[in-house]
């Protein structure tokens, strides 16, 4: 087989990223986050995607609206940019201790799809808030509805704590801090995209663990 018939073109095989912060404000200090994750993984080679949660908010999950085939506008549209790229990098705010009801909920719909468009994705988590902790709590209870998903979230996920007085212009004002943030962003790109061009195994993503598997599935075929 000659070298071009063996693999695809360069172009093809570059890692492509989508990028968001879960935070519908205006100000949001997780959409600054997101920005500089954004440009660093595009100065690392990554084809970045930075979306606006605004292009993923959707009404509260109703299985009645989705049984009508309302789908929303939102829904599609995270379907569409996570099956669009091989990776995702989501900065979140913590409320309460836990991930925001809005992108618990945009989750929600997500995974009515199918194919579902977590499974085998890869994701990495970070977060941004004014408090010490740096919204990190909020990131391990993200973890579980990804998980459960079949995405590979990345271990070392990165929190920026007292995020309001954090940066220096467009990056963290704490040399330290930012290399942190740079070397955590860049081991998870080396690991995403050696999956993409070097598979070495596929794993099979059970839904519902513990149900009959002949159970019927009402879901929303995409073609
Ligand atoms: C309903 C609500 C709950 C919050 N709970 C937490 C919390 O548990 N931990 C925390 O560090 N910050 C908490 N915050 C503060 C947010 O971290 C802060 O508003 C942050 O700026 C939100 O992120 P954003 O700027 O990207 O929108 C909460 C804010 C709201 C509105």
């Amino acid at each position: 087989m000659s070298d071009a018939a063996a693999s695809p073109p360069v172009a093809d095989r570059r890692l492509r990223v989508l990028v968001f912060a879960a935070s519908l404000r205006k100000d949001s200090v997780n959409a600054v986050l997101a920005q500089l994750a954004a440009r660093h993984a595009s100065r690392y080679g990554a084809v970045v995607d930075l979306a606006s949660m605004r292009d993923f908010d959707v009404p509260s999950y109703d299985s009645d609206i989705e049984g009508q085939g309302d789908i929303p506008a939102g829904a599609l549209e995270l379907n569409r940019r996570l099956t669009a790229n091989d990776a995702f990098v989501i900065s979140s705010p913590e409320y309460n201790g836990s991930m925001p009801g809005l992108l618990k909920n945009a989750i929600d719909w997500a995974s009515r799809f199918r194919p579902q468009p977590f499974h085998e994705r890869h994701g990495m988590l970070m977060s941004a808030s004014p408090s010490m902790g740096g919204g990190n709590r909020g990131l391990w209870a993200l973890r579980i509805p990804l998980e459960h998903l079949g995405a590979r979230i990345f271990p070392d996920m990165f929190s920026l704590a007292m995020a309001h007085k954090a940066f220096s212009g467009e990056t963290i004002a704490d040399a330290r801090l930012q290399q942190r943030f740079e070397q955590n962003l860049i081991a998870f790109l080396d690991l995403a995209e050696a999956a993409k061009n070097y598979p070495c195994m596929k794993k099979a993503w059970v839904e519902f663990l513990g149900e009959p598997p002949d159970m019927p599935a009402d879901r929303i075929e995409v073609t």
